[in-house]
């Protein structure tokens, strides 16, 4: 999960890295009111998961509460790369001497952690890695040591910092690696990273991912998920407990096992485009108990789907034998009753497929359709959503 500006600036605070005070607004006469607040020079904010909002005019600094609220006007409601601003931070503004760069993140490729550090910093990093990699050091963390101060002291100077900076800088580096460890993220990353004109060290842009397989650790991770913008069916499948992701496309897709479902997803485009160009709607794996509860939540989040016009159910039976999928079929389209409302095509194969198609024959529901195959089953719901 990527947490807001405003959400790193909060965590930065409580790990104690220095941070300028911010306020966060939703409305023009908020921020107007923000800006009194803190005074003098403020810069408004767009509070979306996207980088590049300076550049599309989403950061604005100004010198007095009539400039906030007009600011604010802007850049409330801008759309930033399909990213619509519904929120700022109005942030006390800083008298800005030099821009850094610092992150660290979780390297999977090497299976290690990797610190990136610049004195080149506040440009876009992208950029910078491209046409001067030199300018940016890439130094391997050690999880099991960390990012200690001496450690601190190597990214800082590998990534061009004067040596009378280190010992200031390095303190600060250390903490962001604090917040990284402390709330498993995967992601802490300061852009810029600034030297003020009085000589201190402020992370002045903060950008954070959290592992959510570590929320079990962090009763308090729930609060910083972002509600308004989720997705209303993921939200539900989620509720559900069901591993859902929402997609844009025509035909419904529930399977047992993440590679099955991956699968499924690709035959299902192949077969759409001879009907078309008809795609899959979601990926939706109900995994190892494909019981008719399960089966029913998921269908229901799959129907609640207005873009659905077919749903393809393609399961294996391992563990589970297919005939109990196939009654977990038949029990959830009982249980959803008329809202149950679109074409199923049910592939059923493995372990007692004789006895799973030999159910749902026998129910005859007259909103499903067996398949043979996988390939058979794929074009014929992009058939039927076509
Ligand atoms: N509190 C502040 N005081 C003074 N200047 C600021 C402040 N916050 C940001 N700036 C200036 O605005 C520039 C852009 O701000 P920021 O890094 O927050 O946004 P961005 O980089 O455009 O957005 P993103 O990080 O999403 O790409 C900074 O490099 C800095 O020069
Ligand atoms: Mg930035």
């Amino acid at each position: 999960m990527d947490l807001f500006e405003y959400q790193a600036r909060d965590l930065f605070e409580a790990y104690g890295v220095p941070v300028l005070p911010g306020i966060i607004a939703d409305t023009p006469d908020e921020v107007r009111a923000a800006a009194e607040k803190l005074g003098g020079t403020v810069v408004v904010k767009a509070q979306v998961k996207v980088g590049g909002r300076g550049k599309a005019g989403g950061v604005k600094v100004v010198h007095n509460p009539d400039d906030a609220a007009a600011a604010a006007e802007h850049i409330l409601g801008l759309d930033i790369k399909g990213h619509t601003v519904r929120r700022v931070m109005v942030a006390a503004g800083a008298r800005i001497e030099r821009e850094f760069y610092f992150s660290v993140l979780l390297d999977r490729a090497n299976r290690s952690y990797l610190s990136l550090c610049s004195v080149e910093g506040g440009v876009e990093i992208e950029v910078l890695a491209v046409e001067r990699p030199e300018a940016l050091a890439r130094i391997e963390v050690d999880p099991m040591e960390g990012i200690d101060e001496a450690k601190a002291a190597e990214i800082a100077r590998a990534g061009g910092f004067p040596e009378d900076l280190i010992a200031k800088v390095a303190p600060v580096l250390a903490k962001l690696y604090e917040v990284y460890t402390g709330e498993d993220a995967t992601l802490v990353e300061v852009n810029p990273l600034v030297l003020t004109e009085d000589g201190r060290i402020i992370a002045l842009d903060g950008k954070v991912t959290i592992d959510e397989n570590a929320d079990f650790r962090h009763p308090g991770h729930a609060a910083l998920e972002d509600a308004a913008s989720a997705d209303p069916l993921e939200e539900k499948a989620k509720a559900a407990g069901l591993n859902y992701v929402k997609l844009d496309g025509e035909v419904g897709v529930i399977g047992n096992g993440a590679g099955l479902v991956m699968s499924t997803l690709d035959v299902v485009a192949y077969a759409g485009e001879k009907h078309g160009g008809v795609k899959p709607a979601n990926f939706l794996d109900i995994g190892g108990g494909a019981s008719a509860d399960v089966m029913a939540a998921g269908l229901d989040v799959i129907l609640g789907d207005a873009q659905v016009k077919s749903v393809f159910v393609n399961v294996f039976g391992g563990i589970t034998a297919c005939d109990a999928v196939a009654n977990g079929i038949v029990g959830a389209l009982a249980k959803l009753g008329d809202s149950a409302n679109k074409p199923l095509v049910v592939r059923l194969d493995g372990n007692n497929v004789e006895e799973g198609r030999r159910i749902l024959n026998e129910a005859a529901h007259p909103l499903v359709t067996l398949a043979d195959t996988m390939d058979i089953g794929a074009d014929k719901a992009a058939q039927l959503a076509s």
